[in-house]
Order: C-alpha cells, then structure tokens, then sequence
C-alpha cells in the first residue's frame, strides 16, 4: 500500500537555497523513498512568478513521488495541513542595518509564519528554521504558535555540524563517517562553539589526536566563521551545503540518530547545561521516536564552558531584543 502523502512547506522557495533543496525533496531525500510529497511553495508577491518557474522544472522532472506543488504568497495557505515547514526566506542584512533592525524586520516575517503555522498546521507539524538569524527566528515562529508543542521548532546548525565533520576528517586524515558524537553549541553565528572534547575518532577522543593550538585557533574559528568565507568567496551565502544540511536535519529528526552517535540542531532549552529555558540554541541531540532530545550529563570542562557561555550569552541578546520589540 503506497504511503499517504507528506506535506511539505518551503518559504524563500525561489532563493537559492529553495532552488537547491526543493528538487532533493521531491525525489524523495527528505523523509524516505517511499513517501510521496506534496510541496507548498510560500514567496513573496514579487517572487511568485520565479517560485512558478521552478515548480515548472520540478513538473518536468517526473518525479514519482511528487504528487503536486501549490505556489502561494499567502502564509496560511501554504501552512495548511503541513507536516514539515522550511522556514528558508528571511529579510538579509543589508548596508547600514543594525542587528535590531534585522531582527525587527524578520519578525515582520516570522510571527505570521508562526500563526499561519497555528491556525492550520498538521497536528504533527515540524518547523525548521533556516533562514537568519536562524535560532531567534525560529523563537518568534514559535512565540506565535502556542497550539503547537515547542519541542517542534528547531532552527538549523547542522550546516555548522558537517562542516565540523569535514575540518575534523581532513585534519586526521580520516572519513566523515569514522567520526562520532561531534557537538554544535549556541548560536547559528561566529560565536557558535564546535565540541571536540566528547567526539571520538576510530573509538578514541577526537581532542587528544589534535594538539590544542589547532582546536582553539584553527578548528573553532574556521567552522565558526564558515559561512562568511562561503560568502567572501561566492559572493553569495552558502546554499547547496545550506539545502544539503536541511535535508539531513529534517531526515534524521524523522528517522533517527545511529545507535552510539548524536548530531547537532538549534531545540528549545529545558535549562540542560545552564542554557536558559526557552532559548532555542543548538546542542548535541539524538533524534528518537520522531524526537530531538538533548543529549544529556556530558561533563563541560573551563574551555568549553566559557564558549558555549559566550554563544548562549549572544542569544539571550537577540531574544531580549525581540522581546522589547514584542515580537516574542
Ligand atoms: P535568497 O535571497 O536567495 O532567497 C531568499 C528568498 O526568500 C527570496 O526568494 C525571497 O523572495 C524570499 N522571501 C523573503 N521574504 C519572504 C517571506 N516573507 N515569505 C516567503 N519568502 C520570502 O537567500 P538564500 O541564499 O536562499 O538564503 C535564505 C536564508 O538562509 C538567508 O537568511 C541565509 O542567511 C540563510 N542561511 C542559513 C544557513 C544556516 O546554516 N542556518 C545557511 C545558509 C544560509
Ligand atoms: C552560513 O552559515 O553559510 C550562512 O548562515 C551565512 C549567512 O550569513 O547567510
């Protein structure tokens, strides 16, 4: 028996990222191979007509488990009946703006997301929040959705995770899949702290097979600072690495971390490792029963400790800011 159709939102749908995510879900990468997909595309009124352009392509693709695209500039049409919900188009920064004003100006986003969200998501709806600030949005997307249970706002560092993976193989000479139990902490942004100290390489710490040095002055700064050299060198921020990560997070929410390994979201804190309750900041997680919970009773040592405080510090900022604009 063919299973019944997931539905599927994508925001920002003819952004880069969309253009890079959305022919990967219809193929059937997000969830499983055999679930059919309906896309909810949700752009701008300007922007319509391009969301079209791909959903075009995507129809030309035949692809099996595509069942249809809806294209829509209104949020509760493209919220209705979803299981999933990629928060991917967000306001960027631009010459001159201030850290409030982008802040402001993605809540003129994202609380009608998070209402829409209320008003006519599936009762098991997902929400990940991609667009930036990826973790304070996804906290105003949730503000406005109190129906909705909070553990199922999550905002995206698993593009932070895997390029962990990557500087850590490269460094040791090693595959990804020879690494275990990496952690992201804090925020989606240059403060973010990249975890060595509970990672384990062919069953051995990660941290003792790479001296110091390299850890504090080369490995944290270069994942830290990642998508801003991606920028420097593209002229454009990540996307196919940006789609790739949030097909991994949403996949693995659904079907779960491998037994002896963890990976990396943005979840709700339950005040686990002095992260104020509610914050939503990444932390290692498993992924269970259709579950991120946070990986719990890992001792945080004086290196670590200052950092994830210096990042959780960052966030509290930014929702003490949302919350005097009264978007949270
Ligand atoms: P983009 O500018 O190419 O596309 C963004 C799209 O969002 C545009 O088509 C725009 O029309 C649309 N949009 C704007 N407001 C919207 C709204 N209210 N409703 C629906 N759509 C709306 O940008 P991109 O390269 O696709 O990146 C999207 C976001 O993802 C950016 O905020 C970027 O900083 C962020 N990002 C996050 C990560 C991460 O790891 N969390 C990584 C890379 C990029
Ligand atoms: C990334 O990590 O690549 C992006 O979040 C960078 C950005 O500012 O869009």
């Amino acid at each position: 028996m063919t299973p019944s159709p997931v539905t599927v939102t994508v925001t920002g749908a003819a952004g880069q990222i969309g253009y890079a995510l959305l022919f990967r879900i219809a193929s059937g990468q997000l969830i499983g191979p055999d679930i059919p997909i309906k896309l909810k595309l949700l752009e701008i009124p300007q922007a319509v007509t391009a969301a079209e352009g791909t959903a075009m392509e995507l129809t030309d693709c035949a692809f099996p488990l595509l069942h249809s695209i809806d294209v829509t500039d209104d949020a509760r049409q493209a919220f209705d009946g979803t299981n999933i919900a990629l928060l991917v188009g967000a306001r960027p920064r631009t010459q001159g703006m201030e850290r409030g004003d982008l802040l402001e100006a993605n809540g003129g986003i994202f609380k009608p997301q998070g209402e829409a969200i209320n008003a006519g998501a599936a009762s098991d709806v997902r929400v990940l929040a991609v667009g930036n600030p990826a973790n304070t949005n996804a906290l105003i997307t949730q503000a406005h959705a109190p129906d909705v249970p909070a553990e199922r706002f999550t905002a995206m560092t698993r593009l932070d995770h895997n390029r962990a993976l990557a500087q850590l193989a490269a460094k040791l000479g090693v595959g990804v899949g020879d690494i275990r139990k990496l952690a992201i902490w804090g925020n989606h942004s240059a403060t973010q702290y990249p975890d060595l100290f509970h990672a384990e390489v062919g069953g051995k710490s990660a941290a003792e097979q790479v001296d110091r040095s390299w850890l504090a002055d080369e490995f944290i700064p270069t994942v830290a600072k990642r998508g801003a050299a991606i920028i420097d060198a593209r002229g454009a921020s990540s996307a196919a690495s940006a789609a790739n990560a949030a097909i991994d997070h949403v996949h693995t929410w659904v079907n779960g971390t491998a037994e002896g390994d963890w990976t990396s979201a943005g979840v709700v804190s339950d005040g686990s490792y002095g992260v104020p309750e509610g914050l939503i900041s990444s932390f290692p997680v498993v992924a269970r029963n259709g579950r991120y919970e946070i990986v719990q009773g890992l001792d945080i040592d004086e290196f670590s400790r200052e950092r994830i405080d210096a990042s959780v510090a960052e966030l509290s900022e930014e929702r003490d800011t949302v919350r005097k604009l009264g978007l949270v």
